[in-house]
């Protein structure tokens, strides 16, 4: 019945061999929350490196998937590829890519329906600007990327939402309870209306922004958070502890 709680790492562009082996050092030899589901994202060129290091029971994401298997795609990773090697999950649609690299809504779809398709779990990101939310366009923002996916995607089974308030991200401005609270339960609305009460009922819905070790205890208390999607804190020892926030 309750929801699984589901950690993300996102290492972003950040790491090299010796930090990433670090990190995954201290995962392995830490005392995690046994119900807590973990997933690390480093840089595309460390994902075997993780996979081969990490102990069994954490699992490894691509920041990103191309929705092609195989071709004439230079520099792109297919969902078969990255299965093939072990790694799990990708996430898709981080704010990064959608401003900085100018992903839109149909690409993102498109590339989540691929990866559903070759077998990975996804984490589907989502979040408005600061301006969209002093528009009031914060459900609106969100509930529109989101149904780019429900339109090609129906089963949502294996796809984890995180909801990432751009504003939030690496600012050190996080969401307050309420304003995260408030969009994580109309997301889960929208689910109900649009995918259905079994995806409302089932899907895990990740708070990502500004997460530390302080704030993610009460963060988690929320009815409709189901865990986090951590950027800078992922790469410090502190992780540990917000994997472990559900259980403090
Ligand atoms: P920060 O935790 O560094 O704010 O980043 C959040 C994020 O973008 C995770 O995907």
């Amino acid at each position: 019945m309750g929801r699984q709680f589901f950690v993300g790492g996102n290492f972003k562009m950040n790491g090299s061999i010796k930090s990433v082996t670090e990190i995954i050092d201290n995962l392995n030899k830490a005392k995690l929350d046994e119900n807590a589901e973990v997933v690390i994202a480093p840089p595309s060129l460390y994902l075997l490196l993780a996979r081969e290091h990490l102990r069994k029971g954490i699992e490894v994401a691509a920041q990103n998937v191309f929705d092609k298997p195989n071709g004439a795609f230079t520099g792109e990773i297919s969902a078969q590829q990255l299965k093939e090697s072990g790694i799990t999950w990708t996430l898709i649609g981080h704010s990064e890519r959608r401003v900085i690299l100018q992903e839109d809504d149909a690409f993102v779809a498109s590339k989540t329906k691929a990866a559903i398709d070759g077998g990975l779990g996804v984490i589907l990101c989502c979040g408005e600007s600061l301006e969209q939310r002093e528009a009031g366009k914060t459900i609106e923002v969100v509930t529109t990327q989101l149904k780019a996916v429900a339109d090609k995607v129906k089963d949502w089974s294996k796809i984890v939402i995180a909801y990432e308030p751009i504003w939030a991200i690496g600012t050190g401005k996080v969401a307050t309870t309420e304003q995260a609270q408030e969009v994580h339960a109309a997301i889960r609305e929208w689910l109900k209306k649009d995918v259905s009460s079994e995806a409302a009922d089932k899907t895990r819905i990740l708070y990502g922004g500004s997460v530390t070790e302080k704030n993610s205890p009460e963060l988690a208390k929320q009815a409709d958070i189901d865990g986090f999607l951590v950027g800078g804190a992922s790469l410090k020892p502190a992780f540990i502890d917000i994997i472990n926030s559900n259980s403090a």
